[in-house]
């Protein structure tokens, strides 16, 4: 049963976002589905609704959606429709309310706390060096500009995600972003290197 649902949001989400080149597209959405149930099972989470939630974490952005709330109404009817209980809806929405980085925001419940840190996770490591350049170029900005680095993709590394590390919620991501941190560290360091060259 629950399997069946996964599957279903994962077709739902399919369709939401296969055609995203902002580093938001199916694939960032699977990984944290996917990070967010290895995380829950290391936490003692419940480990459907992190996966539910890391599927549909990015549906109430308004980065992503011309209107947001309306999408995380289709998606409430959704839900019903394949069955999901009022409980696992509202828990699942409470999980994604304040996953978004840019909020600034530590969500209330452990599920939460692990979509979030999942989501993190994603903008570490060589995927998250993909998706920041993947975002820039989306985004119109410039790679690097030692003359003006203020909106630079290099830039963002500095200012966010660089950060990230010390802000995860579990103990178990905290572990997992080390490793990951440290080769984004490398990566700038190389790159400044061939810059100067
Ligand atoms: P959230 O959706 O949690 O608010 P963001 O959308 O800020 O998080 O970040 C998602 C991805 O987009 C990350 O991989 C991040 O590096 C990238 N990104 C966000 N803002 C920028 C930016 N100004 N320049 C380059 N990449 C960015
Ligand atoms: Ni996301």
């Amino acid at each position: 049963m629950k399997n069946v649902q996964l599957a279903n949001i994962e077709q739902y989400t399919r369709g939401l976002f296969q055609h995203d080149a902002t580093g938001h597209d199916f694939y960032h959405m699977k990984r944290v589905a996917q990070m967010a149930k290895q995380i829950a099972v290391e936490e003692k989470a419940n480990v459907f609704i992190c996966e539910a939630s890391g599927w549909v974490h990015d549906i109430g952005d308004y980065k992503l959606f011309t209107n947001p709330k309306v999408e995380l109404t289709k998606l409430a009817t959704y839900f019903k429709t394949i069955h999901l209980t009022d409980e696992e809806i509202n828990q699942i929405y409470i999980a994604i309310k304040d996953v978004s980085f840019s909020k600034g925001e530590i969500p209330v419940s452990l599920e939460g706390k692990i979509v979030q840190d999942a989501d993190r996770l994603d903008a570490l490591g060589a995927i998250g060096i993909a998706r920041t350049f993947a975002f820039g170029g989306a985004k119109g900005q410039s790679i690097f500009n030692d003359a003006n680095k203020k909106g630079t993709s290099i830039q963002h590394f500095h200012d966010k995600l660089l950060k990230i590390k010390d802000l995860m919620n579990t103990k178990t991501a905290k572990q997992i972003a080390q490793k990951r941190h440290q080769f984004i560290e490398k990566y700038l360091e190389q790159f400044y290197s061939e810059w100067a060259q």
